[in-house]
């Protein structure tokens, strides 16, 4: 077995700046280099695990110290990675620690902290504020650092650079393609790319991007990922590295608005738009299905779209493809709400009173993850009217407390559905047994087309 961690005791040497590239760039290649990941949550820890599978000397930092000694029991917390996962990592000498002094002992460090919008959807860069000045008093020359939080254009040289460079004790400076090509540390940005829940494309299989602050830090990022991933793309700069994970984030952001668009018009002109973009995706060129729903979820395409809009008001531009795809967007959990309304009104009910049914809390269907889940504000909004709001979700058992929701409420099993004046599909899980909820319930209302070939009279799609 390798060893896990082969620390490196070296001293800023400000001339040597390109021994040290090559030296780094030589354990590299052969495997040999540490790396340290910052932020083990739904990014950090698969990523450690996959650098470790590689044979590649991984160790793990958070700040959660509940997370460090789960993975120190070798359990997980992340539902789709088994615990015999993390216990066969631990055997290839994968750590998890909480102490930021380790980092000294690394080559190269990767930040996976969160990036989420404020109070006032504003972005949040708290997170890569507080973990640059924790790496800052133990970098040292030599260190490759990458950021792959979902961020602006321009952070990586504006906000993670500065604070290294200024709070590091030796006043070590990061490579530069112009001001400063003889720097002691290397510094890039490489976004993540994972689609939580797909199972189709091996994560080795999605191409890697790039970007150095200079063309060492390029070679270096590209010689890391190019030990877990058959393809790495090398872009100019960090700033084109962080735009192209905006644009791939936008770009789904508008097109799932435009489907939900069409969606409303389609309802209203009594055409099935599922059947509609099924017709449209025989094109074998030039379309690419995106799928109605009731509105957006997980931590990217509701958030980092405005990380975009946000900058570009420094630059006295509007980005309005941005704002009406959010407009949009954040509209349809009030269309699904005036659904439920029409629905039990069609029934001679009211919402006032009834009990409401909700299928699935996540964001999405398969996966535990509920961050911005468009469930949480139907919830929010069927409450408000007095309906009696329940919920089921195989992933979660109990919802407690998020930074914008506190629900205190626990899954109820599937029996006895007949008492439920609506039942709502929210997330389309696999594992429903979609014929049995439709024959069970007195209504259904389904935001996914998860009841696709069911005909019943007690089926609405919205
Ligand atoms: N989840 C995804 O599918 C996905 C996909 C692509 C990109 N991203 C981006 O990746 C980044 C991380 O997302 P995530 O989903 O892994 O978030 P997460 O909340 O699951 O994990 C973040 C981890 O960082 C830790 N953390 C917070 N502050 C820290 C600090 N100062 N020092 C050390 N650790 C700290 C947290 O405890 C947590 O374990 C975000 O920028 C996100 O936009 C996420």
């Amino acid at each position: 077995m390798r060893s896990s961690l082969s620390v490196v005791s070296r001293r800023a040497q400000p001339n040597d700046a390109q021994l040290n590239k090559d030296q780094l760039l030589a354990r590299l290649q052969a495997r040999t280099a540490a790396v340290g990941i910052i932020g083990l949550g739904y990014v950090g820890l698969p990523l450690a695990l996959l650098f470790n599978e590689e044979s590649v000397p991984v160790r793990g930092f958070d700040v959660d110290a509940q997370k460090v000694d789960v993975l120190s029991q070798g359990g997980s917390y992340i539902h789709r990675i088994p615990a015999s996962e993390i216990q066969v990592a631990r055997e290839r000498g994968f750590a998890a620690t909480a102490d930021f002094s380790k980092l000294a002992e690394v080559d190269v460090i990767i930040i996976c902290v969160p990036t989420p919008l404020n109070e006032h959807r504003d972005p949040d860069l708290s997170y890569i504020v507080k973990t640059a000045e924790a790496i800052a008093p133990h970098l040292r020359a030599g260190h490759l650092v990458i950021l792959e939080s979902t961020t602006y254009p321009g952070t990586t040289e504006e906000v993670l650079v500065p604070i290294l460079e200024n709070n590091n004790p030796q006043r070590i400076k990061a490579c530069r393609a112009t001001i400063a090509p003889d720097g002691d540390f290397y510094v890039a940005f490489s976004p993540e790319r994972e689609d939580p829940g797909n199972d189709t494309v091996a994560r080795r299989e999605i191409p890697k991007v790039v970007g150095g602050l200079d063309p060492k830090a390029a070679e270096l990022g590209s010689a890391l990922y190019g030990s877990i991933f058959n393809r790495v793309v090398q872009v100019s700069t960090p700033a084109a590295a962080e735009m192209t994970k905006l644009l791939e984030n936008i770009y789904r952001c508008v097109n799932i608005a435009l489907v939900n668009e069409l969606k409303l018009l389609c309802l209203r002109m009594g055409v099935d738009i599922w059947e509609v973009i099924e017709a449209a995706s025989t094109k074998p060129f030039g379309f690419q299905p995106f799928y109605p729903g009731p509105g957006l979820g997980g931590h990217c395409i509701p958030v980092d779209p405005f990380y975009l809009s946000w900058k570009a008001k420094h630059f006295d531009f509007h980005t309005r493809f941005i704002e009406l795809a959010g407009e949009i967007n954040t509209a349809m959990p009030y269309h699904v709400l005036r659904s439920v309304v029409d629905a039990l009104n069609e029934r001679q009910k009211s919402l006032k009173g009834a009990k409401i049914l909700v299928l699935g809390i996540a964001y999405k269907k398969d996966i535990d993850d509920l961050r911005e889940s468009p469930s949480l504000t139907i919830i929010e909004l069927l409450r408000k009217q007095g309906a009696e709001v329940s919920y089921n979700d195989p992933y979660f058992p109990f919802v407690g407390k998020g930074r914008k929701y506190d629900l205190g409420m626990h899954s109820v099993p599937l029996d006895n559905l007949g008492q439920y004046e609506c039942v709502l599909i929210v997330t389309d899980h696999s594992d429903y047994d979609y014929p049995k909820i439709v024959r069970d319930s007195q209504l259904v209302v389904d935001t996914r087309n998860a009841t696709r070939g069911i005909t019943a009279k007690n089926v609405v799609r919205c």
